[in-house]
């Protein structure tokens, strides 16, 4: 939950949450005509913060909501947000909208857009906390086919995610035609006879942040990766299975619908990436 006397960035100016209002008019509201980031602060620095504007030019770039002004930068009103806030470990989230409008499909041109960044406060990274152990349900990827593009319009999401927590599991992990995507909020990999699969780039998925670095640590080290579709039938037969993301970074998979997966514990594979992750997050945010 956000702390009540906690300040939020709404449009140039720094409001105490329940002060910051945005218009029932807004593009977001009504259409989730809207796209975000969610970073992750280490005692008080964040990680990645290049990658995630890059990310987030490229959603807005594909939904043609023009850079608002103080696009650039986002991550110095990011780091001071966290000041202000006294959390250094926390979750920040920006969100960019196409603005205020009449409720019409099309906008009118020349809007301005609304810029939001909020902090959430998270657990201190424990770095030799294993990789925790998730259980998954397998469900239909009912999301539309720009998964690339990082919207607010997150119904789909939201649906899978609360049918995992009501079938008592923490993650969906989602299928189109046979093949697996992603989760609900995560990147999925698998591991089968020694190598790393997740699936491609695409138009299908997010391009994580968590699973660049990830990709790249196994380059490094000599974990054989490819980025390659993976059907339904490979996830349940996999030797290990993981999700990753930002605030999850590396969680076991050990029991998809109630069948165990590989020996049903952290494997190996999983558990030298997470330490790796773990590693590389706290060098590259020590260094800035
Ligand atoms: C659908 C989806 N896939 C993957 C991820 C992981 O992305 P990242 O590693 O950049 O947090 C997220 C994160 O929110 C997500 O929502």
């Amino acid at each position: 939950m956000i702390r009540v006397n906690n300040d939020v960035y709404l449009n140039g100016q720094w409001l105490p949450v329940g002060e910051a209002k945005v218009s029932v008019e807004d593009r977001s509201c009504m259409f989730g005509d809207a796209v975000y980031e969610v970073l992750r602060y280490y005692d008080g620095k964040p990680f990645a913060p290049k990658l995630h504007v890059e990310r987030m030019r490229h959603s807005l770039d594909a939904v043609s909501i023009p850079l608002p002004e103080e696009f650039e930068r986002l991550p110095q009103i990011s780091d001071e947000l966290v000041r202000r806030n006294a959390m250094p470990h926390c979750k920040a989230y920006w969100q960019i909208s196409r603005g205020v409008a009449p409720r019409e499909h099309e906008a009118p041109a020349g809007l301005k857009p609304t810029v939001l960044v909020m902090t959430y406060e998270v657990p201190p990274l424990n770095v030799d906390a294993p990789a925790p152990r998730k259980r998954a349900i397998l469900t239909p990827d009912l999301r539309w086919l720009r998964c690339d593009i990082k919207a607010v319009t997150l119904l789909a999401n939201v649906i899978a995610k609360t049918h995992a927590l009501r079938a008592g599991a923490q993650e969906a992990i989602l299928h189109r035609d046979g093949v697996v995507t992603e989760g609900s909020a995560t990147t999925v990999f698998i591991v089968r006879g020694g190598v790393l699969m997740t699936h491609p780039l695409s138009p299908l998925i997010l391009g994580g942040i968590t699973r660049a670095t990830l990709l790249e640590l196994a380059r490094k080290h000599n974990i054989p990766a490819q980025e390659r579709p993976f059907t339904v039938d490979q996830l349940l037969t996999a030797d290990e299975v993981f999700i990753s993301g930002t605030t999850t970074h590396v969680g076991a998979v050990t029991e998809i619908d109630r069948r165990t997966v590989g020996e049903g514990d952290v494997g190996p594979v999983t558990a030298r990436l997470n330490r790796l992750l773990i590693e590389h997050i706290l060098a590259t945010v020590t260094q800035g």
